[in-house]
């Protein structure tokens, strides 16, 4: 079929929910994508920072394919060796010594919302539910995390939501503390804001919240579903603020295009939950877990980190380079492999334009152009990339 076909039958069979790009894409390898028609495209958007080691990895398609002769799902009713062995993995990387495993973003957040709730219930009273969350960010579509996402166009005509959440600005440790009550239970964000607009708090930030969290008895958790796994460069984020949370939510890069979620957490948060608080029919299934496995073990050794950390700066210098150009670009942010580029025109419009002279850019509200490359992107990548956007910018 051609892109054409498809995206006709699209609108015929799929309930409308996703302002798409007009291609379909059909095959993949290492930083580039092709489409139906056999057009070719360099990816700065990795799936939304999932596909961190490229498309179709080998050792990826390898694990999948052997792990699929072998067994491919069995339900959690039994025990899972691949999941412990990996569960075991994580701990070792992390400040947590618990994890529980689901398949999304989402779902990993709604475990942790769930387990903040106990934990507020175990360690004070009935009456300690909320979870203080931020302005701007976002955790998800599902109803608890929608209603904990600070933007209110995620939550239109959806309501009632769920009580029990309140936002504060992002970047502010007063507007935290003072939000703060005897119901308060925990407080809830993204190390960096990411579908929010790419947006980087201060160095000592973190290190406050922290200081509040520990003040106030709350519960710390951060989600590093998209600047976990690398992506910042470090394995996550959490390391570069010298802190560690209670309650760590990962999701997207875990299985590099399998899906995968996860709750990591310490031992004694981990009690608050007991068999039949929460669940997965397809948490930590035996085919997630060996595509995990694979992923981690590639991402966390530091050589890996130390070249996306110096990627990343190279990317940050030559988008620099492109403000010092353009004066649409007001601003370039960002931390590792995930930058932003604030613009004073429509970002999705600069995104086609750059998708029609072969490079796939995401965005992060309307007018900030998005980079996620796959953490295996070169500097000839980089190069290629900012050479195209130079092209779209230089004709607006
Ligand atoms: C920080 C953050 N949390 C949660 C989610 C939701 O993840 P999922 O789409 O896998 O449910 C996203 C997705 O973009 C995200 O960026």
């Amino acid at each position: 079929m051609t892109n054409e076909e498809i995206i006709s039958l699209a609108s015929k069979y799929l309930i409308n929910t996703y302002n798409r790009f007009p291609i379909a894409l059909a095959r993949g390898e290492g930083m580039r994508v092709w489409d139906l028609d056999g057009n070719e495209y360099l990816d700065f958007v990795g799936g939304i920072a999932v596909c961190s080691l490229g498309h179709c990895h080998p050792l990826v398609t390898e694990a999948i394919k052997s792990q699929a002769e072998k067994l491919i799902h069995v339900s959690n009713l039994y025990y899972i060796e691949a999941q412990v062995i990996y569960a075991a993995q994580l701990v070792e990387k992390t400040f947590g010594q618990k994890v529980f495993f689901c398949n999304s973003g989402a779902e990993a957040n709604e475990a942790a919302i769930k387990l903040a709730r106990r934990f507020g219930k175990m360690n004070g009273n009935s009456e300690r539910y909320e979870i203080i969350t931020m302005v701007n960010s976002f955790h998800g579509r599902t109803m608890a995390t929608i209603t904990a996402t600070g933007q209110d166009k995620v939550k239109k005509g959806f309501e009632p939501l769920v009580p029990g959440f309140k936002s504060v600005p992002f970047n502010d440790a007063k507007a935290l503390e003072a939000a703060i009550d005897e119901r308060t239970c925990a407080v809830m964000l993204e190390p960096i804001q990411a579908e929010g607009g790419v947006r980087v708090p201060t160095v000592d930030y973190l290190e406050k919240v922290r200081e509040i969290c520990n003040r106030h008895h709350l519960l710390l958790i951060l989600d590093e579903v998209q600047t976990g796994m690398g992506r910042t460069g470090k394995l996550f984020a959490y390391e570069h603020y010298g802190i560690k949370p209670d309650v760590m939510t990962l999701a997207k890069a875990l299985g590099n295009g399998f899906p995968i979620g996860a709750v990591v957490t310490t031992e004694g948060v981990a009690q608050c939950f007991e068999p039949g608080s929460h669940a997965s029919t397809f948490g930590g299934n035996p085919l997630a877990m060996a595509a995990a496995q694979v992923v981690l073990e590639t991402v966390s050794a530091e050589p890996f980190l130390r070249e996306v950390e110096a990627k990343g700066e190279y990317l940050m210098d030559r988008l620099a380079e492109l403000a010092r150009v353009y004066n649409v670009i007001k601003e370039v942010r960002g931390k590792g492999l995930i930058c932003g580029m604030e613009l004073s025109v429509d970002a999705s419009s600069v995104a086609l334009a750059c998708l029609k002279r072969g490079l796939l850019l995401a965005t992060a509200g309307p007018s900030v152009l998005r980079f996620l490359p796959p953490l295996i992107v070169t500097r000839a990548d980089i190069d290629e990339a900012v050479e195209k956007i130079s092209q779209v910018l230089g004709e607006l």
